[in-house]
């Protein structure tokens, strides 16, 4: 097999694989869990096991897949996930594997992850007021997080990269202190804006802080300069006063479908091209068919040839889209 076979109709070459190996999550924040007491979780059965995700990574480095992120749900409540860690770093092709993660978990395990091969670490964090944290994400939390957020960046987790969700009416006061807080600690702070992937279904656009008006926001504290935003990444990023750096991931304001070069493998082994798709490619069924490696990356290949256009060019999704799955089921 040659690499660069991961192209869709538009051109768009896959590099980036982002792997989701739970759709659980001790927390339930508020633009991802549907209402977790009236929600079927998948069984274990459903998932796929360590082995069979490292067969996947495998078939899919050699159409071209070089960075693996893994999320959940949350993804340090799947048992021994160093082990996972250790098998795909270890994979030949793959030059990094990084994970999303709420940092509940972070301060046991941030260490048995940097020994497995573990690169870097992005936390999500809404919030820095203990009340506001525990509405947003369902958990009295925000002291943990930090210290999980302390020791990844002591063990040398790195990149090192904070997510905050921006929602009107919930934490735009605090943007400024994230960033400061963000810099104190050497983190590289994402305002994410607030996609209608919610699982109980309360998008509105008006909600959505658009990245511009983030930046207004921390221009009233700081002298900030662009950056510019890297072919197939999603964030935009500006420098603050030389101090740190910020980024902007602007998937409703301002869509990065087109040099997007990732996919996604959701924890019952779906492959997923867009966040926005409603086809979920069932890699599982084939892989325990006892299908070969080679009628695999066919169906991988045929797979990613159909990712859609992407939200910059799907305007129905902003308007009581019908979704499918809510993040914790697709993965961050
Ligand atoms: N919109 C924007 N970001 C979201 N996340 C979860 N749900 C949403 C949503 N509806 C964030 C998580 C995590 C990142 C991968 O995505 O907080 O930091
Ligand atoms: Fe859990 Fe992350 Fe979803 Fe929050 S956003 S409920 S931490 S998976």
């Amino acid at each position: 097999m040659q690499s660069g076979l991961l192209i869709d109709r538009r051109g768009r070459i896959a590099r980036k694989l982002r792997i989701s190996v739970t759709d659980r999550c001790n927390f339930a924040c508020l633009f991802c869990m549907p209402d977790k007491k009236n929600i079927k979780f998948f069984r274990d059965e459903d998932l796929l096991t360590f082995e069979e995700i490292h067969r996947i990574v495998k078939i899919m480095t050699r159409l071209g897949i070089t960075k693996v992120r893994i999320t959940g749900g949350e993804p340090l409540l799947r048992k021994n996930v160093e082990n996972l860690v250790k098998m795909v770093a270890s994979t030949e092709g793959i030059e990094s594997v990084d994970m999303t993660t709420n940092g509940w978990y972070l301060g046991e395990k941030a260490k048995v992850l940097k020994e497995s091969g573990l690169r870097g670490v992005t936390v999500s964090l809404h919030s820095l007021k203990r009340e506001r944290f525990r509405k947003i994400s369902g958990i009295d939390a925000l002291d943990k997080v930090i210290s999980g957020i302390s020791k990844a960046r002591d063990v040398g987790l790195s990149p090192l990269k904070i997510n905050t969700v921006a929602i009107k009416g919930y934490n735009e006061d605090e943007i400024p202190m994230l960033v400061e807080f963000a810099m104190e600690m050497n983190a590289s702070l994402r305002f994410i804006e607030f996609m209608p992937l919610d699982g109980l279904g309360i998008w509105s656009q008006d909600m959505v802080m658009t990245g511009q008006e983030i930046l207004e926001k921390i221009r009233q504290n700081y002298r900030i300069s662009q950056v510019g935003r890297a072919k197939g990444e999603t964030s935009s990023l500006w420098s603050v006063e030389g101090r740190g750096t910020i980024g902007l991931i602007t998937p409703i304001s301002e869509p990065f479908c087109d040099d997007c070069d990732r996919l996604r493998l959701t924890s019952d082994g779906k492959l997923l091209s867009c966040l926005f798709d409603v086809e979920y490619h069932d890699v599982r069924s084939m892989l325990r068919q006892g299908k070969d490696e080679r009628e695999i990356a066919r169906f991988i290949v045929s797979s990613v040839w159909k990712k859609p256009d992407g939200i910059a060019y799907m305007p129905w999704v902003k308007n009581g889209w019908e979704r499918p799955r809510s993040m914790n089921a697709i993965g961050g």
